[in-house]
């Protein structure tokens, strides 16, 4: 697959690395692309470098991995993306009395959000429910940690499950997009542990079936 990934910091350059040798084609779309920091992700995973519209129109997939705040203003001068796959791993994260929180919920998610913005692609709620650190190397855990999924086209969700298999996570599809609304406030749940509960950002949640479960 051609996937660009929209945003090199902790969250794109994970994946970037993960995906390194895995198959892909993989284009970094990036503000700046002559910064140093940039570069050096590229001479790791052999990913190419772009402003964000030439990555995002040469790919299949592409991976919205910006601040929140920034989102709206970076996907408006991402061009066409009418029938790609785009790949929403953003927690719709402000400040909420002092706190971080979710800004949006119950009734509306981020991943509704960025559906509405690019009515005709293919939009994929995943990726948003661990850490970078994690993101980037699955190996390190005992076993394969669940990443949960929502998106309304189900050839979509098919193509984000292989790409998911090889980041090294078990794929779980929650449902249609409006399943954003379960999905943001589990990486809340990740984030409340890691951040406020001192358990750290070394871990993931996994799905563990009895023996001889069968899905429904
Ligand atoms: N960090 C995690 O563990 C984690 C886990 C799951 C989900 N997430 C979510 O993933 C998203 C990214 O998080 P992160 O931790 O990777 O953030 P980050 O380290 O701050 O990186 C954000 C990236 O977005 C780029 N960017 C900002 N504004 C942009 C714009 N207008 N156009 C193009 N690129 C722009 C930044 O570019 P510059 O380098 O040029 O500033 C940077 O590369 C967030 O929505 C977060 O909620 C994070």
């Amino acid at each position: 697959m051609q996937i660009a990934i929209i945003g090199s910091g902790k969250v794109g350059s994970a994946i970037a690395h993960s995906l390194s040798g895995k198959g892909h084609v993989v284009a970094l779309g990036v503000r700046d692309p002559m910064a140093a920091k940039v570069a050096a992700i590229a001479d790791a995973t052999g990913a190419t470098v772009a402003d964000p519209t030439t990555a995002a129109q040469g790919a299949d997939i592409v991976i919205l991995a910006l601040p929140w705040g920034a989102a709206a203003a970076a996907v408006a001068t991402l061009g066409d993306l009418r029938g790609k796959i785009v790949i929403d791993c953003m927690n719709p994260l402000g400040m909420v009395d002092g706190a971080l929180a979710l800004v949006l919920g119950h009734t509306s998610s981020g991943g509704e959000t960025v559906q509405d913005w690019l009515p005709e692609a293919r939009v994929v709620k995943t990726l948003n429910q661990v850490g970078a650190e994690i993101m980037a190397d699955t190996a390190a855990l005992p076993g394969r940690p669940v990443m949960f999924m929502a998106g309304n086209d189900p050839a979509a969700k098919e193509a984000v499950a292989q790409l998911l298999a090889d980041l090294g996570f078990e794929p779980l599809d929650a449902g249609d997009i409006t399943k954003a609304r379960l999905l943001e406030p589990f990486g809340m749940l990740w984030i409340n542990q890691a951040m406020a509960r001192g358990k750290g950002r070394a871990w993931a949640f996994a799905a563990v079936d009895r023996h001889g479960a069968q899905g429904v």
